[in-house]
Order: C-alpha cells, then structure tokens, then sequence
C-alpha cells in the first residue's frame, strides 16, 4: 500500500521525499524508474529494466542537462535516484543532490576532509557513492567518518568515526544498508592498516557489529571464531604491526532469500609474502570474498582468491549475485572478476567454486584446480630472490568500475585491463608509519627509464584497456571492444539489449549488448571511470553518468590516450536532449623554468628520490594526467620556484592545508635539493623539446616508439 503511495508520489513529481524501507530495496523492479542502492539492486547486476531508449532511437540520445562538482580529480560515483532526485557524489566526499530531471542544485554538503588526509589515498582522493534508508542518505568520508545525512536539505543526522585515526585509513566505498544496519569497511592496505567493516545503527549511528578480516596483536584475545581459524594461516609477527591489510573497500552484495551478506576483502600489508608472513601460509582473509550474517557479523563461509597474495590481487572488485543455469541445474551464483586475471563462479549458498578461468592475461598461475579450489602458481610467482614482471598489474585485469549482468544475453560486461608489472622483494625492509608506502618491494628494482617519451611508449603497449562481454557460464569471450587507454569506466546494461561505458579518452558509448555493435557515442570532454545508471521520470528515460579523469593510475601517469579536459561533472542524457557542454579553456602556457641547479649526480639521485616518493601523485617521470600540479610548472601562480621554496613545501609541509605533507620524515635536505635539481633539469629539457624542429621531434616520437617496444619485448 504504501508502495503504491509511493510510486504515485514520483510519477507526479511532488516535494515529499517517503522513506525507503527493506521492502522497496528487496522489490527494485516495482519502481524501475529509481535507483536506491549501489549496483540497483542487492543482486548489484548493474541491470536497469527501462527500455523507453531502445537499439533504434538510442543514436537520438542528447544531453539533457549537467552540474559541474568544480573539482579536477576523479569521480567514481555510482548516483542514486529517488522520488525525482539525483543523489551524487563528488572528490573529497562532497554530496550533491540535484533535481533528476533539470539538474537544479537541490542541497551540497561538504565534510570538510582536510586535504592533508589525501596523503592517505592510495588511489585519489574518489567516493564512489551514498546509501539510502528512511529518511537520510548515507555518507563515507576520505577521513574515516560514517554521515547521516537528512535526504531532504542535507543536514547532518549523526556522524560516526569508523577508524582510528592514528591509523592511515580511508573510506572510499559506498555504504550498504540491510534491514537498517549501515555496513561500511574502508582502505589503507598500501599504507599499512589492519581491515575490517562494520555494521551501524541507521538511526542513531551506533556500532552494531565488525567483523576483522585479518588477525591481530597475537597478545590479545581473538575476536572472533573466525579470527581463530585465520591467524593459522599467518606466521612471523611482522604482519600486525604493518596492519596485515585486508580491507574491504569496496564491493558488497546481499541475498535476500540466503541472508547472506558478502564482502570482497582486499590485498595484503605489506604486499610482499615474503615479507609479510616469512614462513608461509594462505593469510586468511585477504584477497577473499567472505559470506557473513548481515544482523550479526557472523562468518558463514569464505572463497580464497589469491591464497598468500603477494601481488596486491585483491578480492574487493564487483560482485554480481545471478541464477544461471549450469551443467541442466539452475544455479545460485556470486561472480567475480578479481584483480587476480580469473572469472571465478560460486555457489553463493556454501562458497563452492563452480568455475574460474582467466579473462585476462595471467602469468602467476597456469590454472585453477577445481578438485581444490585453489589456483596452481607458476615459476612467475616466486619474486623472493630475483624480481619477476607478473601478469596481470596491481591495477587487475579488472578494478573497482563496476561491472554488469544482462539476463537476457546472460553475458558479464567487465571493464578489462591487460597489464603487467614487476614485482620483486626489499633486502631490508622497515615499516614507514604514516602515509608511506610499505609494499615490500625493493625499489632499486624498479628502474623508470629517464625519458619520458620513453616511459609513455612503454606504458602505451604494457597497459590496454576492452570492454569484455564475458558467458559466465560457457567461461569463454563473447565479444570485445579495444579502447584507446587502459582505465576507463563502470558498465551499465538496459533490458532493450544496450550497454553503456564512458571511456578513457573521454567518450559515453552505448552499444549492442548481445553483439558489442557500436550504436551512439557522445564526447564527454574529461575521460568516464564511474559506472552510468538509468533512470525514468514523467514517461522520460535518463542516463546519468559521472565523468571526472582520475584514479591510482591517473595520479601515476599520464596514460596515453587519455583526455583530462574538463572539471568533473555529472552528465544526464536523453532522447532528444539539446544541451552542450561550455567549450573547455585553452590549454595553459607553460613558465619558464628557474636557472639549471645542481651536479649531474645530484639530478639523478633526486629522479630515483622523485619516483620513490613523489610520483604516485604528481605522476612518474614527472607525467601525471594533470590531477595534481605538474612540478616543472613550479612558480606558474607567481610563487617562488626557488630551492628555498621548494624546501619549505617538501620539507616544511607549506602547502599541508592543500594536501601537500611534509616529507621531512624520509628525505633529508640534501635529498630535497636532488629532488629540485631534477625536476628543474626535466623542466629545461621540456622546454627544449618544445623549441626543437617539428622535424626532430617527429623522429624523436618514432625513435622512442620503437625503443619502447623492443623494452617490452624483452620484459
Ligand atoms: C599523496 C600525494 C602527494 C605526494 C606523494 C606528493 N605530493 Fe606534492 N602536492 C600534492 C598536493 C595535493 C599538492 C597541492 C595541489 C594544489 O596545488 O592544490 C602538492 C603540491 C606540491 C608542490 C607545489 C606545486 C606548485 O605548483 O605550487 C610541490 C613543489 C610539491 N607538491 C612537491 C612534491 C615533492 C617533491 C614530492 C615528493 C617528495 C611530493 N610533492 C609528493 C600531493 C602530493
């Protein structure tokens, strides 16, 4: 009754917001014109039943209307939409909430995350969306916080911490809710944190339950049975003094019928097994999807990915809940494409494995043994003594963009990644607390070649990007679309045969679902990571997608291919749609660089000190995709680009209110005067290339194109 109140009360587009309860999340196909939770639905198929866009009149798409969230790093957010209104999320974990159908801001809330908790995001400073129950919205911050927020105006409810905040945790998952327990875990894993998630009360924010996915102090009680089982598998007593890892940042999925609530549990800290548990052992939960009681935290059973992992192979991608039919028996299914390279079906009821069969590229494993269950490693595994180049990368054959189930095709759409990378062991390693680094690898390995010409042709063939339409059941490709660059966006299918994906090189696209048959494409100006959504409001069918370039590898390289043009901006489109996006500013002049500094020895000591410890943000070889400042603009806003200045910031922590810590803990001021010397050396030979003949630099281009793909024909 009071669903039908409710569709009455959407379709006439009246101001009253009624509450969402258990009923409306577990019936989403009564109210297909909504989006209340994450992946749509519990089942998180990512499956939107309008079909008012079908396979003729798709190519008649426009943009109806869009909000700009003023930022330029990335946006991963998957909106909600309820009772005419677009909930979203921005970077920083600002919330929006606009009128769905004109875009009209509605209410913004900012949690005001100091900037200086960046230094904590392994992975930019992204939320990939809210929750709804009642009448609120919920939040996770950056800085660890769980918000209530009131749907109607945005004022804040409750707040929880969920960390502690000694610890260099963050949240960049969007919460579940189940039957009024908000569940939230959070990451950290590269840094060094122990993970776990927990359940809070919807109404007042009180912690009902957490459930740890790693061991901890040995010392200390065991805090559950489960814990007990785990700490069997771990040896050593490094392992909970880094953390352990394991956190559960961000995939879940809930079946209604079982009360199952599943979670996808993330990589090691540190990385390195070797180092991280000397005498061996599966290191449960890590790299796992775990079944737990979603009342209570109680562990119910769990399927190991990556026993041992040592590869940051996590276990946290996109979880799909389907009934397929296998081998003549309709099946209760969970599947998952983890980082790891392999497409893994299980029985969702006892975490049996089905099938697992790569998707992508794999060196580390040749099979998985379905007498076991368990994956069979090769000689490529092993980095404990010599440094291997492993399949797939630590960004996966697969990340966080979610994928999507289409019934009707019964194929999997996996936003798919072939990359590779080496892995190999640090000599001495020390822990670093704070917001370092502690993968266990030895740096000195890992050798960046000094051009950057020649990183980006390196990079270019090392790293691609396809959307993959995958049959869960037969394991085999259906078909696939090759895209410019490796990390593009979330899927989304539609009962009318559609797929959409926004791209890298910044492109909404929709295509056939059953056959990858490109139907419309539409510039979005910024390169897509986050997943579209569907949506219907007045007998008009909507797709919202947030587009805004970012991410661990965007931070990290300036991925060939890629376009990072426009601020992040939430982009709704539908039939007939007549509005345009501004023209985008002329790129920026670049300054002229302050006087050559330094010894030859001084510039290249201060390379290998920038890529150990500044590149993952302001990018490797000093190319980042323009998220953050480009350090051989130094002194472009009129600031001093002298050594002195430069100290104060590296050093002093200057800029720590924009984000920029001090590294004093880790370089000394010698090591920080290299640093200058060599980003003041790139910037000269910037510039130079600049002023060289288009001729030269053409030869230049082809040269360092062909050295890229002798290097990675020999790696
Ligand atoms: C965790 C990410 C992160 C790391 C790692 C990092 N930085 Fe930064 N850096 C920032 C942010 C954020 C800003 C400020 C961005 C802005 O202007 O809003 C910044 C700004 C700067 C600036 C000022 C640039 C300008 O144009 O005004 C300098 C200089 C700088 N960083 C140097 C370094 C050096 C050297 C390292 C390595 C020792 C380093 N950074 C490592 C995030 C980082």
């Amino acid at each position: 009754m009071r669903f039908s109140v409710f569709l009455l009360l959407a379709v006439s587009s009246l101001a009253t917001y009624p509450s969402v309860e258990h009923e409306h999340l577990v019936n989403v196909d009564s109210t297909p014109g909504s989006w209340l939770t994450h992946g749509r639905s519990y089942r998180e198929e990512r499956q939107s039943p309008l079909t008012q866009i079908t396979l003729d009149n798709v190519g008649e798409l426009g943009l109806a209307w869009y909000f700009d969230t003023g930022t330029r790093r990335g946006l991963e957010a998957s909106p909600l939409v309820i009772d005419g209104v677009i909930y979203s999320t921005g970077s920083w974990s600002h919330v929006f909430a606009n009128d769905a159908v004109n875009g009209e801001l509605i209410w913004q809330y900012d949690p005001q995350v100091p900037k200086a908790w960046g230094v904590n995001a392994c992975c930019d400073v992204v939320n990939r969306g809210v929750a709804a129950w009642g009448d609120n919205i919920y939040l996770g911050t950056l800085d660890g916080r769980l918000v209530a927020l009131d749907r109607q105006n945005g004022h804040v409810v409750w707040t929880s911490l969920t960390i502690d905040p000694t610890r260099p945790y963050t949240i960049t998952g969007a919460p579940r809710i189940i039957k009024g327990n908000v569940i939230i875990g959070n990451g950290g894993a590269e840094y060094g944190v122990r993970g776990y998630v927990s359940a809070y009360d919807a109404h007042d924010g009180s912690l009902r339950w957490r459930f740890y996915t790693v061991p901890g102090n040995p010392e200390e009680p065991f805090e559950s049975t489960a814990m007990e089982m785990a700490a069997e598998t771990w040896s050593g007593d490094l392992w909970w003094k880094v953390g352990g890892g394991g956190t559960v940042w961000d995939s879940m999925a809930y079946d209604v019928e079982l009360d199952l609530l599943y979670i996808g549990v993330g990589n090691g800290a540190p990385w390195n097994r070797h180092i991280r548990s000397p005498g061996g052992g599966d290191n449960l939960f890590l790299s796992s999807i775990v079944a737990l009681r979603p009342e209570t935290g109680e562990y119910v059973w769990h399927y190991q990915t990556t026993p041992g992992d040592s590869w940051d192979y996590t276990a946290t991608q996109h979880m799909i809940l389907a009934d397929l039919m296998i081998d003549g028996a309709l099946r209760k299914v969970l599947m998952q494409a983890p980082k790891n390279g392999f497409f893994y079906v299980l029985d969702r009821a006892s975490g049996e494995l089905i099938s697992a069969e790569k998707y992508v590229p794999a060196s580390w494993a040749s099979h998985v043994d379905l007498s076991t269950g368990r994956p069979v490693e090769t000689e490529n595994a092993d980095h404990s003594i010599e440094a291997k180049t492993t399949k797939p990368a630590p960004f996966g054959g697969h990340n966080w963009q979610p994928m999507a189930f289409n019934e009707t095709t019964g194929l999997v759409y996996i936003p798919a990644m072939d990359g590779l990378a080496p892995y190999s062991t640090a000599r001495n390693f020390t822990y670093l607390p704070g917001g370092h680094w502690n993968l266990g690898q030895s740096e000195s390995d890992v050798v960046l070649p000094g051009n950057r010409h020649l990183i980006n042709a390196v990079i270019k063939r090392i790293f691609k990007g396809h959307l993959l339409a995958w049959d869960p059941v037969t394991q085999k490709e259906a078909w696939r679309v090759e895209h410019e660059t490796m990390w593009n966006g979330g899927v989304l299918t539609t009962a009318a045969n559609l797929v959409f994906q926004g791209t890298g090189d910044g492109r909404l696209v929709a295509y056939r679902a059953d056959s990858g048959e490109q139907l419309w494409e539409t510039r979005t100006l910024t390169g897509v990571i986050a997943p579209p959504i569907s949506y219907q409001i007045n007998d008009e069918q909507y797709i919202a997608v947030m587009a805004g370039w970012g991410g661990a590898p965007t931070l990290a390289f300036n991925l060939p291919g890629s376009t990072n043009g426009a601020n992040g901006r939430l982009l709704v489109y539908k039939l007939g749609g007549e509005a345009n996006l501004p023209v985008t500013p002329e790129a920026r002049t670049i300054p002229t660089p302050p006087p050559r500094h330094g010894s030859e020895e001084s510039i290249d000591a201060g390379q290998v000190l920038y890529n150990t410890h500044c590149g993952r943000c302001h990018g490797a070889g000093l190319e980042g995709s323009g998220l953050l400042p480009d350090l051989r603009d130094m002194g472009h806003d009129g600031t001093a680009n002298t050594p002195e200045v430069f100290k104060a910031i590296v050093l002093q922590g200057a800029y720590r209110e924009m984000g920029m810590v001090s590294f004093a803990d880790v370089l000394s001021e010698t090591d920080t005067e290299a640093v200058y010397d060599y980003i003041v050396d790139a910037a000269h030979t910037r510039l130079e290339e600049r002023e060289a003949s288009p001729f030269w630099r053409e030869v230049e281009a082809w040269f360092m194109d062909l050295a890229g793909a002798l290097i990675v024909w020999f790696i």
